[in-house]
């Protein structure tokens, strides 16, 4: 796997300071509305998958902004969110990440996010633990909801999915949880849980390039992963739930959801 972590971070960090050069001058445009793209969302990915090819031209690819329709069960597949948090970038606010994960047969084995704002690098490669910029880390202690800070993220849809999130948010309360945040960054939301900042988090309709990488560093951070209807979380899945582990099922009964 080290071949392949390398590439990932060689690829993450020169998109990382490309999207740097790029903040605040970019012009946004519509893919639909409240989601955008931006020219760098483009040119990062680009630049990723032409990094990939290069090193493993046999591999598959499914990256956000290409739509190539990749199987994500294939044998050797990267999965690229060339920039996370565009609405934030979009509107100059300085959050958002790169992310990049690859994975054989639908199980994430590397994951590299990078925020080039921090400067913070946070890599992983199954069964090898989590780690932001070389050092080690890990999931929360905390062992109840109450003093748990939670985080999650709104999808662009403003109808069943939202209502859902703001009930749930609105349960949290009720279970007199320490605090809330919306930061907009998924892959950062799931680092941050990985690095012990985040207790828990949960959103109820993802992409694989969402959560991909932030999935397997929760895991070998020692949290915990499902989707909102209790599954085993794989790269088919639409929701995540995230813990540090600890809080898992008071969390889970809290922020889980079945149609
Ligand atoms: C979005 C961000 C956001 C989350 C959305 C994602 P994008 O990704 O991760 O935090 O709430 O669900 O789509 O569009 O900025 O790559
Ligand atoms: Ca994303
Ligand atoms: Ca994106």
């Amino acid at each position: 796997m080290q071949e392949i972590l390398e590439c990932a971070v060689g690829a993450a960090r020169a998109a990382g300071k490309m999207l740097l050069n790029k903040f605040e001058t970019v012009h946004p445009v519509e893919k639909t509305k409240n989601n955008l793209v931006t020219e760098a969302d483009l040119e990062c990915e680009e630049a990723i998958v032409e990094a990939v090819r290069k090193d493993f031209p046999g591999h598959s690819i499914l990256a956000e902004e290409r739509r190539t329709g990749a199987d994500v069960l294939s044998d050797h597949l990267w999965i690229i969110d060339p920039l996370d948090g565009t609405n934030n970038y979009a509107h100059t606010i300085p959050h958002f990440c790169v992310s990049i994960a690859y994975a054989e047969a639908g199980k994430p084995l590397v994951g590299v996010v990078y925020d080039p704002v921090r400067n913070e690098f946070f890599s992983s490669v199954k069964g090898k633990g989590a780690f932001l910029n070389g050092k080690r880390i890990e999931a929360s202690r905390t062992k109840n909801v109450t003093e748990s800070i939670i985080t999650t993220g709104f999808y662009y849809d403003r109808g069943k999915l939202m209502e859902r999130t703001l009930a749930s948010i609105h349960s949290l309360f009720n279970a007199d949880i320490r605090g809330i945040r919306r930061l907009g960054s998924a892959a950062l939301d799931l680092c941050w849980v990985a690095c012990g900042r985040f207790d828990g988090y949960f959103e109820y309709q993802l992409s694989p390039w969402d959560f991909a990488a932030g999935m397997l560093l929760v895991k070998e951070a020692g949290g915990t992963c499902i989707d909102r209807e209790g599954r085993e979380l794989g790269l088919t899945s639409k929701s995540v739930v995230a813990s540090n582990g600890k809080i898992h099922d008071e969390f889970f009964r809290i922020v889980g959801w079945r149609e």
